[in-house]
């Protein structure tokens, strides 16, 4: 065993009982709810194929194309349970609070794949054919967890990767312009906005346990981050398009999704902290900053470029 696989073992024993307090907290908060109540089921109709129906076109969509790029992009990110939960439970393991943990989230990520599927199908909003092409391309790519070595660094992402995700439902809902889309996507993004305090509870055990380790760990997460979906094939450009319509941005991830978690566990005021820990907490600030100045630039650059296409409009 490792000085690295020491540490690791003793981390999850000492924040197992942390696990097992947000894990009861967990479920008495969680509401239960059925995606099935949130899809239209009379608006559907056969396919082609062995039905014999009609084949999908793009006008019988109502979704506008940002809607359903957005709609996609977030179903695959789901898709892809399989590997968050080999990440996870590699990682957490499976045995007691922690095991019962990575189950339940995943039962409860695996609603929202199923939601949204039934949804983009029942209303025609996407192509079928090529939803399961690129849900098998990504799928066939997996997802690798970027800090698989170090639990702190596990941790400190997915508390900021539920909270992405919860804003970008959540906004998706948004723009969908459709109320049963939004609603669904609503709920889901609390269930999302739950798994982040989960984690976020835990991070914030790590920080009393381990304060140098765990501000090294958030350091190197936030300077790193990219979104659970960034394997999607063309993710740059939907993820352009999604950014252009303000769903999910440089100025929202890091006034929604860094600043929150960060300011609720005091991160960037922390004193106390020694060598590695302290250099850890400025590099943070630092980035924030130059973070900042990027989230500025580009949303002036978006408003330019829309004042640009109205006056051409007009
Ligand atoms: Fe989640």
């Amino acid at each position: 065993m490792t000085a690295d696989d020491r540490t690791t073992m003793a981390l999850l024993l000492d924040l197992e009982p942390v696990v097992e307090t947000n894990l009861n907290r967990h479920l008495e908060l969680a509401k239960e709810w059925f995606p099935h109540e949130y899809i239209p089921w009379t608006q559907g109709t056969d396919f082609d194929g062995i039905l014999n129906g009609e084949a999908w076109a793009p006008e019988q969509s109502k979704l506008s194309e940002v809607a359903r790029t957005s709609l996609i992009v977030n179903l695959l990110t789901e898709d892809n349970l399989p590997s968050y939960h080999h990440e996870i439970a590699t990682m957490f393991g499976r045995d007691g609070a922690w095991g019962h943990w990575v189950h339940r989230w995943t039962a409860e990520e695996g609603r929202h794949g199923i939601a949204i599927r039934d949804y983009l199908l029942t209303t025609r909003a996407v192509d079928p054919i090529a939803l399961e092409r690129a849900r098998m391309t990504h799928m066939s790519t997996g997802f690798e967890n970027d800090h698989d070595a170090s639990i702190l660094h596990s941790i400190a992402y997915v508390a900021f990767q539920e909270l992405a995700t919860r804003v970008s439902h959540r906004n998706t809902g948004k723009i969908s312009e459709d109320p049963i889309c939004e609603q669904m996507l609503t709920l889901i993004a609390l269930d999302q906005n739950l798994h982040m305090v989960f984690y976020r509870n835990l991070l914030h055990a790590a920080f009393e346990l381990s304060p140098d380790l765990t501000t090294r760990a958030v350091t190197d997460v936030v300077r790193t981050f990219q979104m659970p979906g960034h394997g999607i094939e063309n993710f740059s450009r939907k993820s352009v398009q999604i950014a252009m319509a303000g769903v999910y941005d440089l100025r929202i991830h890091h006034d929604e999704v860094l600043m929150p978690v960060l300011r609720k566990l005091g991160v960037l005021d922390r004193t106390g902290l020694s060598g590695d820990g302290e250099k850890a907490r400025q590099e943070l600030a630092d980035h924030l900053a130059e973070l900042d100045r990027q989230a500025t630039r580009f949303s002036e650059r978006r408003e330019a470029i829309r004042a640009r296409a109205a006056k051409h409009q007009a």
